[in-house]
């Protein structure tokens, strides 16, 4: 079966990307987003990046209203799911809210939809066991931002047949992205390795090595990364972060991932890193 329409369940950052990513490749899509204000900010901040796509050049669209066009916008979850050939719920971090949702979405969409998680480190075998399709649920873990980054892990849960497996990789491609097939384990690959090395230089900078400026400086130039792990922290999320790593911690309960206790507090203090204007750096309205 070829998936010519998807629904998106929440429009925070990585939903938003997922729509413009996905309309930009031609895909209908129906964009599932409860909240009046995120769903008005998700809006704009498509229209800016499709428009910033097409003046670079990477989009092949004449104007912004041809991609935004395949885009229908809904209040209602259910009502955008059972739109879907596809669904990819990429709402918050929340266990429990994912689980519920999945729920919901079981008992409204056909029994032939996939339902696909966004998450970052929840376990996709969790969430299919919360349906009756559990071999029809799997990982899709898009990278931020959405739109730039070319990989995808496709998460395989214990129960994900290969053909949803298959399914899934095909719509990555057909999206422009590069999917890679991981099993579903704490982090999959790319946060496993990741959140290591943004919590080592969090700890680096609670030592006093260094200042949070030098240390990225340092990774950045010394390492050829594009952007210093606390430069790439901020952009992510510190409560992103912190979550994953107490995640890794709390499941694979190996020392190694212990949140760096700076981490913590930052987060304590409401400093997210750029979303809230301040984290290792801060931040203006432009970023
Ligand atoms: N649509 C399509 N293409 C676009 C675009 C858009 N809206 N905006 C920019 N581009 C293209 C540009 O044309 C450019 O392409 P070329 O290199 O071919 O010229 C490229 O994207 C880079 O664009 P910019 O020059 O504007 O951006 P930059 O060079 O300042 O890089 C960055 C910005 C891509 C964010 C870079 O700093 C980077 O790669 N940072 C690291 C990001 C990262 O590691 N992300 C993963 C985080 S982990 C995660 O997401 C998982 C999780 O679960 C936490």
């Amino acid at each position: 079966m070829t998936i010519d329409t998807i629904a998106v369940i929440g429009t925070g950052t990585m939903g938003r990307g997922i729509v413009e990513t996905a309309a930009s490749h031609g895909l209908a899509v129906h964009a599932a987003e409860i909240d009046t204000v995120q769903r008005e900010r998700a809006q704009a901040a498509i229209r800016k990046s499709v428009e910033k796509g097409i003046a670079r050049g990477k989009l092949k669209a004449n104007d912004a209203d041809e991609v935004l066009g395949r885009v229908r916008w809904h209040a209602d979850v259910v009502e955008a799911a059972v739109e879907g050939q596809y669904v990819v719920e990429a709402i918050a971090e929340d266990e429990a809210a994912k689980l519920e949702l999945f729920r919901r979405l079981d008992g409204a969409c056909p029994p032939e939809t996939i339902l696909a998680s966004n998450t970052s480190s929840i376990s996709i075998t969790k969430l299919a066991a919360a349906t009756g399709r559990a071999e029809r649920v799997v990982g899709m873990h898009f990278f931020n931002p959405v739109p730039i980054m070319q990989p995808v892990e496709i998460v395989r849960g214990l129960a994900t047949s290969d053909e949803t497996v298959e399914q899934t990789r095909q719509l990555a491609r057909r999206m422009g992205k590069e999917p890679f097939t991981v099993t579903d384990t704490p982090g999959f690959v790319v946060n496993r390795v990741l959140m290591p090395l943004i919590n080592e230089a969090a700890f680096a900078l609670q030592e006093g090595v260094a200042d949070a400026k030098t240390i990225d400086s340092l990774m950045k130039l010394g390492c050829n990364h594009p952007m210093g792990p606390l430069e790439l922290a901020d952009f992510i999320g510190l409560d992103v972060c912190l979550s994953i790593l107490r995640v890794l911690h709390g499941e694979l309960g190996d020392p190694k991932f212990r949140p760096c206790p700076l981490l913590s507090r930052m987060v304590d203090a409401g400093r997210l890193g750029r979303k809230s204007g301040r984290g290792f750096h801060d931040y203006n309205e432009n970023g």
